[in-house]
């Protein structure tokens, strides 16, 4: 498990007790609208495999909207916290631990309507093989006509502007999937293989850190396309089309 990750990406207690207030699971919910919902209508969706729990922010509302969740996650103090949250909300997760790079060892073929891969999570991957595999691993447990939604990051904005950014001017709405007010997060090293995330408790002064890999722009479409994934629409911070100006972007996937 974890071959070939990032350790400094994994049991981050610190990262990990920062998350819900970092999102704002309320401000998650109306930066979206209803975007997930919508989807998984329009596609027919009832059965859902979360690829990436985190501490449970989207299994959990799509539990209380009534749809079939498994929630996957590999970092075991993730799984603990959203295990506590669901628990505070009398919500029952049915969990796998699997690495994506290896579902097909314990999940059968076309099996789910829907696949998410949201909160920026691809970029946890540093190498095209990986990234490619996993989106085979994806399409793989899709039944046909089944759904992919993955989100990245506008990092071409951070590599175009990483002088001004690395200065202290990070410009980011925060109103879009990370949304909190407290936490913080900001770029602290960018280079093309990778961008070093710092978040701040700015109440405590609490750090944690992530070492992601940050698309270029057009790659993340590329990948999917490599992918195979018959149609792939585009969403700019949940609104249809490319907006280069968005501080993250959908895309679903048909397979
Ligand atoms: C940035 S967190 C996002 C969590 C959540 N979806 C959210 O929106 O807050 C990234 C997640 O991807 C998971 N992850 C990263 N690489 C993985 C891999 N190779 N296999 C399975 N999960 C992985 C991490 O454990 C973590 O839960």
């Amino acid at each position: 498990m974890n071959k070939n990750l990032i350790p400094e990406n994994y049991n981050s207690q610190n990262l990990v007790s920062m998350w819900r207030n970092f999102i704002d699971w309320d401000k998650r919910r109306i930066g979206e609208g209803n975007f997930l919902v919508n989807q998984f209508h329009k596609h027919n969706v009832k059965k859902v495999f979360d690829a990436a729990l985190g501490e449970g922010c989207d299994s959990i509302y799509l539990i209380k909207q009534g749809f079939d969740v498994t929630s996957n996650e590999i970092d075991k103090i993730f799984l603990n916290k959203a295990l506590e949250y669901a628990k505070a909300e009398n919500i029952e997760l049915k969990i796998t631990s699997l690495d994506w790079r290896e579902l097909d060892k314990k999940l059968p073929e076309k099996f789910f309507d829907t696949v998410l891969c949201l909160g920026n999570s691809l970029s946890y991957l540093f190498t095209e093989k990986d990234q490619i595999d996993v989106l085979n691993q994806f399409r793989r447990i899709l039944r046909d006509n089944g759904i992919l939604i993955i989100d990245e990051r506008n990092y071409q904005y951070i590599l175009d502007n990483r002088k001004e950014i690395l200065k202290g001017n990070f410009h980011y709405k925060g109103r879009y999937v990370y949304c909190g007010k407290e936490v913080h997060a900001y770029p602290i090293e960018i280079s093309d293989q990778r961008v070093k995330m710092e978040y701040i408790d700015k109440r405590t002064g609490e750090k944690g850190y992530l070492i992601l890999y940050p698309f270029k722009h057009g790659y993340m479409k590329n990948l999917l396309h490599k992918a195979s994934f018959k149609s792939v629409e585009q969403f700019s911070d949940f609104k249809s089309g490319e907006n280069i100006n968005a501080d993250f972007y959908q895309y679903v996937c048909i397979k």
